[in-house]
């Protein structure tokens, strides 16, 4: 395991290069009247003159998403203390606030719908406040993106820092990892195998621990690409929420925001095109989620960095799959972190000349070869070599067509079972097409898959309705089960939606497809029984239907709106949302929002 330390104290005296924002409210002599009023307030919290006049003293917000409604990132509100404590050490004076809660597990409709707004929220608080920098403690899948974008956004020095996977989860000798308890123990309650009470403590069996899922799903993908990113210290992202080297991560984290201040190391720095492709490479090396191109897309957009789907594709697709942790693999994150953590997987691209920019600088003032060269994984079971990997050409494809202009699809996650029933097609083993069952959003689909006749082997599943517009902020409800007389024959079936699916989830659909039915896409006018087709050497997904009968069907349709499909608001800011945000494949965010970047002064 990594060790946290840097020097400390060595700032005593000296005066940073570059004036620090925080004293335009603490120590600005052309205006003592304001000064004394932002001064006198803060100095009423137990604070002293000179921990916030002297021109050598930064402030640095701790950005807190710990709470008691956020359980996955909870134990920050521990380690917030140890990172007041590097920042103190170093010569820095802490400010700790609340963001806007996002749980995954616990927000309705979705906690999608709340990135923005979190996003939203902490960029009036680092601009609007006197703070030099910023500690950004993330953890559950839509934590982490949000405060990276809102530090993209106004661009002070920024640090991320995860709270770190649970423990392992054991349901007797047997591994039982986030997410992925949920989704095998649907089956098993379809086939009747378990009740309800059994149900429930299965999945309670994988959350032994403080910490975020334990599992390769959202919240450990997007934390290891903060890290691939540049963002987070080299090593920092996979350690344990309960493991002590996290309450040491938080103090070197401290000590290191400071030194980003001095140095002047921004996020414009480090955000750079080629961190992006870095990250991308290192997601199809851990088997990440396909909730990543949507929040990496989205942080793009705000640092100014042109970013799409595509470049998920020519960047990632041929890249393997290197580390054995569930949904694509056996093993949890307790494991991953000690076979070595994300070090060693950009060692083993490295020493294959699979990471695209070995040369992009990072939070701890180094690039990433410096950080990472040679620190091969001590557990190859865990972290394959990337001459014999899990899966080969195990990244995401990017399909598109007369269906929709953009739709991932995981490939690392494609069973045996699946390529032989659909991908086995001999004119074109790469291709498959059969007639359609739509489902307008997930209440439609929970009704009525049971007794939907029409369902046989062979079938596509379609879930429209589930994007940002139609199921507000975009549901994940993408990856359907058959129905039980269909999984107990062993049939699995394709599904294709315009929401999103839990990045713990292990089913290879065809998801995030924009334009969404209630923007107007094609989805919006297909029903049961019109045969599709994906062509995945070709990358295409079309409806088999003319140009004639698709305009025929529109008129005979209407939209999906006008169809009563789309549900009203429920709050206002559904409301605002809606009327203000992109598409999945663009990142989902506010279209108004983008053009404000690098506004700190
Ligand atoms: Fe929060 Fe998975 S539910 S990390
Ligand atoms: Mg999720």
């Amino acid at each position: 395991a990594r060790t946290f330390t840097a020097a400390e104290n060595k700032y005593e005296g000296v005066e940073p290069a570059v004036p620090l924002r925080s004293k335009k409210w603490f120590n600005n002599v052309e205006d003592p009247e304001m000064t004394s009023l932002y001064t006198e307030r803060y100095l009423n919290s137990g604070l002293t003159l000179s921990e916030l006049r002297p021109l050598n003293k930064p402030m640095i917000g701790i950005a807190q998403t710990g709470s008691d409604l956020s359980p996955c990132n909870r134990h920050h509100l521990e380690l917030a203390k140890r990172v007041r404590d590097g920042i103190i050490a170093n010569g820095g004076t802490p400010f700790e606030f609340p963001c806007h809660p996002i749980q995954e597990t616990g927000k309705r409709p979705t906690a999608s719908l709340d990135r923005n707004l979190s996003y939203l929220s902490l960029v009036e608080v680092l601009y609007g406040y006197p703070l030099d920098g910023v500690v950004l403690l993330t953890g559950c899948d839509k934590t982490t993106p949000a405060l990276l974008m809102a530090a993209a956004t106004v661009n002070i020095p920024a640090i991320v820092m995860n709270v770190g996977p649970m423990l392992n989860g054991y349901n007797g000798p047997a591994l039982v990892g986030s997410g992925g308890v949920v989704w095998d123990s649907r089956k098993l309650l379809a086939e009747g195998k378990i009740n309800e009470a059994q149900f429930i403590n299965r999945v309670a069996l994988s959350a032994p621990s403080v910490g975020h899922c334990n599992t390769m799903g959202t919240a450990s993908t997007m934390n290891a690409l903060a890290e691939a990113l540049g963002m987070a210290l080299p090593g920092s992202s996979s350690i344990p929420a309960a493991y002590r080297e996290r309450g040491a991560c938080g103090y070197s984290t401290g000590l290191r925001i400071v030194d980003l201040v001095r140095e002047d190391i921004k996020p414009s720095d480090i955000l750079t095109r080629e961190a992006f492709e870095n990250a991308i490479a290192v997601n199809t090396a851990i088997g990440g989620s396909t909730n990543a191109p949507i929040h990496l897309n989205a942080i793009a957009k705000h640092i100014g960095v042109k970013l799409d789907c595509s470049d998920w594709m020519n960047v990632g697709y041929e890249l393997p799959l290197l580390v054995n942790v569930m949904p694509a693999g056996e093993w949890l994150c307790e494991e991953y972190h000690r076979a070595g953590g994300l070090p060693a997987v950009i060692a083993e691209l490295l020493a294959h000349d699979a990471l695209p920019h070995p040369s992009a600088l990072t939070v701890s003032g180094q690039t990433m070869s410096e950080n990472c060269l040679g620190d091969f994984t001590t557990d190859r079971r865990v972290i394959r070599p990337f001459d014999t990997p899990l899966v080969s050409k195990a990244g995401f494809l990017n399909l598109s067509g007369s269906l929709f202009d953009s739709a991932i699809m995981k490939t690392s996650v494609i069973s045996a079972a699946f390529r032989e029933q659909y991908l086995s097609d001999p004119e074109d083993p790469e291709a498959f097409e059969g007639p359609v069952a739509v489902f307008d959003g997930p209440e439609d689909y929970h009704h009525r898959i049971e007794h939907a006749e029409h369902v046989q082997a062979g079938t596509i599943l379609i879930m429209r309705g589930a994007g940002p517009l139609g199921y507000p902020g975009a549901a994940e409800v993408v990856n359907m089960i058959p129905p039980g007389h269909l999984i107990k024959k062993g049939i699995e079936l394709p599904c294709i939606g315009d929401g999103r699916q839990s990045g713990t989830s292990g089913s290879p659909s065809i998801l995030n497809a924009s334009p969404e039915a209630a923007a107007g896409g094609m989805l919006a006018y297909i029903r049961d029984g019109d045969r599709i087709r994906i062509d995945l050497k070709k990358r295409t997904a079309d409806v088999l239907m003319s140009a004639e009968e698709i305009e025929q069907r529109k008129t005979e349709l209407g939209t999906y709106e006008q169809r009563g499909l789309v549900p009203d608001s429920q709050t206002p800011w559904q409301e605002i949302f809606r009327n203000e945000v992109g598409q999945l494949s663009e990142g989902m965010v506010l279209n108004r929002a983008v053009k404000f970047q690098r506004i700190a002064q």
